[in-house]
């Protein structure tokens, strides 16, 4: 098999189109200059209606979780009782942030296979009128998992605890109202949906999370949001910024608006209905049932999972990404995020049809579905 063309089938980093690639080849301009000043501002109300937000989205240089260190550090002081919702390797992050700042921990667990429960969530808010925080996950990348944020939203009632959410798989991949769902902060990155290179994240804070972090205690300096806010004023970031990443990214919304958010969103869903239907006519166990599955992501239990991954990469260059947390070794995860359409699903479905030797098996349960 040639394999000189590897094919990534992770939940991020994901392929890049070529027009988004070559906007990282323009020559480098001056991040204090006029042509970046007409950029940025540009690109991030583009980015709008994808959050669903009429909120200040920054743009801060790092990975996705630089976004999540920056909404800790704006909020978190030493000592707030903050709520985590831990279902998965990425819910976990929350926890580990909050407490490296110093937060007062309350963390409810859920199954690293399933949703989060809203219900739960407003039980233990009611016995806990001190939580100023909580934090949770949208699309749990680990399990492959959606959440349902409104329902959180809502579970809060009429407690005062603002609602943090990471979007980092999610954003761009499926529905993310912030406004009308209540979201307080919402944290994503380029390297996922949103189709550009890593090394670039994104926040957005509303009018009541950014008065809450006026008063916060916590030592910050390169995610000070008030730096933000302040050179937002210019059209500029504090520091310099990744500056190409804009230039991708502006080519990547030109896709993205092309096709129409809708349409971007159903062909996810339509991904994640062949991936899943491709699997189970296989005779594979999924992660996680149909009601909490990710639109973006697909984890499928099997044995030894990375020796699995390891053939399927040697012999076709094919990259599955492995379990995380407890699920290492046991599932493997097929992205199909971003730059991904219902044949890079009838791909992967065939090359898991290679190997299982049950030829044609899949792929037809995914027509089916397509064809639907
Ligand atoms: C849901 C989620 N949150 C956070 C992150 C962390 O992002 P990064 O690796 O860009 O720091 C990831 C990355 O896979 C993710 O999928």
């Amino acid at each position: 098999m040639y394999r000189f063309k590897p094919v990534l089938r992770i939940p991020g980093p994901v392929p890049v189109p070529n027009e988004v690639s070559l906007q990282m080849a323009k020559p480098m301009i001056n991040h204090r200059g006029a042509v970046f000043k007409e950029h940025y501002p540009a690109v991030l109300k583009r980015l709008a209606p994808l959050f669903g937000t009429q909120n200040q989205i920054h743009m801060i240089t790092g990975s996705g979780t630089s976004g999540m260190e920056a909404a800790v550090s704006n909020l978190v002081s030493p000592e707030t009782p903050v709520l985590c919702l831990r279902g998965g390797f990425f819910g976990n992050r929350w926890v580990e942030l909050c407490q490296a700042y110093g937060a007062k921990l309350h963390v409810l667990e859920f199954p690293w296979d399933g949703g989060i429960d809203a219900g739960q969530v407003g039980e233990y808010l009611k016995q806990h009128p001190e939580i100023e925080l909580i934090f949770m996950v949208q699309n749990e990348s680990s399990t492959a998992v959606l959440n349902d944020v409104a329902s959180v939203s809502q579970a809060r009632g009429s407690h005062r605890a603002l609602l943090v959410v990471d979007a980092v798989s999610a954003l761009g991949g499926t529905p993310l109202k912030m406004d009308e769902w209540g979201v307080d902060v919402i944290v994503s990155a380029s390297q996922k949906c949103l189709m550009a290179p890593p090394g670039t994240a994104f926040i957005a804070f509303s009018d009541r999370a950014r008065e809450y972090s006026a008063d916060c205690r916590a030592s910050r300096y390169y995610f000070d949001l008030r730096l933000y806010d302040k050179y937002m004023e210019k059209s500029e970031t504090p520091f310099t910024p990744n500056i190409h990443n804009v230039f991708a990214l502006e080519e990547a919304l030109n896709i993205i608006e092309t096709e129409g958010l809708d349409n971007v969103f159903a062909r996810h869903i339509l991904m994640r209905d062949m991936m899943r239907a491709g699997a189970r006519a296989l005779g594979l166990e999924l992660l996680v049932k149909d009601e909490d599955a990710s639109p973006t992501v697909t984890a499928i239990k099997y044995p030894e999972a990375d020796s699995f991954r390891a053939r399927i990469r040697t012999r076709y260059g094919v990259e599955f990404a492995g379990g995380q947390g407890i699920h290492a070794d046991k599932i493997f995860r097929v992205g199909h995020m971003g730059y991904a359409t219902p044949l890079d699903v009838l791909t992967a479905l065939a090359v898991l049809e290679m190997d299982m030797k049950k030829y044609g098996e899949a792929t037809k349960a995914a027509e089916q579905v397509m064809n639907s």
